[in-house]
């Protein structure tokens, strides 16, 4: 099977990784709006847009799924997409509520929603919860997450000052953290650290990972994945972090 991944930029990387770890595709073709980046700050006419041309680049392809590794287009722009697209889109949201559920059976748990403004403004994530019966939920926008990663500072003062900014007003660990923004699995190690490990943690990438499995069939794994990345800026840029992310040779 040949997929498409789409996200705003770099951070759609760290589902790539786990759908690499569990060899389900032939080909991996990954798209990063790099050139406008961040997307999660923008307005959703914007964000919908933006995610239209998206569709258009990968009818260059002919690929059988196209998986929207970033929340917040996931949040927004999933149903024109759908309406524009010759194959299956799919977002990292639904399967980020699944695998909550799945990991954190009971609905009084404590769940620390983050991500970009914008998911946090689209309620997307407390949709889906509520609806399981969830009700014990906080949202944190988290957004200096986004370029602290794209720097690379996965550790150290500035994350530090960050997480204490975001987190210094919860008054104990929650019970589990959504990773809502695929930027962030890459400073998960802190963020599970600052809770002392106390709280689980859902990334975005194991959640498709799990959804996948269980809406296809993935019966043949591919000990070789062909990967072609591309960008809409500084496509070197986005070759060399997916080098170092996902330790290729
Ligand atoms: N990777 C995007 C997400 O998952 C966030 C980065 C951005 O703001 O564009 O929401």
């Amino acid at each position: 099977m040949r997929v498409g991944v789409f996200d705003s930029g770099v951070g759609g990387l760290s589902v790539v990784k786990s759908l690499l770890e569990h060899k389900l595709f032939e080909e991996i073709i990954y798209f990063g709006d790099t050139a406008r980046v961040p997307y999660g700050v923008k307005d959703p006419n914007t964000i919908i847009r933006y995610s239209l041309e998206a569709i258009e680049f990968f009818k260059n392809f002919e690929i059988d799924l196209l998986i929207t590794a970033c929340n917040t287009v996931s949040a927004y722009a999933l149903d024109e997409m759908r309406l524009h697209s010759n194959c299956d889109v799919i977002g990292v949201v639904d399967p980020g509520v699944l695998a909550l559920k799945n990991a954190v059976p009971s609905t009084q748990a404590d769940i620390l929603i983050l991500g970009t403004k914008a998911t946090v403004k689209s309620g997307a994530y407390e949709k889906g919860l509520n609806l399981l019966g969830y009700e014990r939920l906080t949202a944190k926008a988290t957004g200096l997450l986004v370029p602290i990663v794209e720097e690379g500072l996965y550790e150290g003062e500035v994350l530090q000052s960050a997480l204490h900014h975001y987190f210094g007003d919860l008054e104990k660990a929650p019970d589990a953290v959504i990773l809502g923004c695929t930027h962030f699995p890459l400073v998960a190690k802190a963020i599970d650290a600052y809770f002392e490990g106390k709280s689980t943690l859902i990334h975005s990438g194991e959640a498709i990972v799990e959804y996948l499995q269980s809406h296809y069939d993935f019966s043949r794994r591919f000990e070789h994945t062909e990967l072609k990345f591309f960008a809409s800026e500084n496509p070197e840029g986005l070759r060399r972090v997916a080098k170092e992310w996902l330790n290729l040779a």
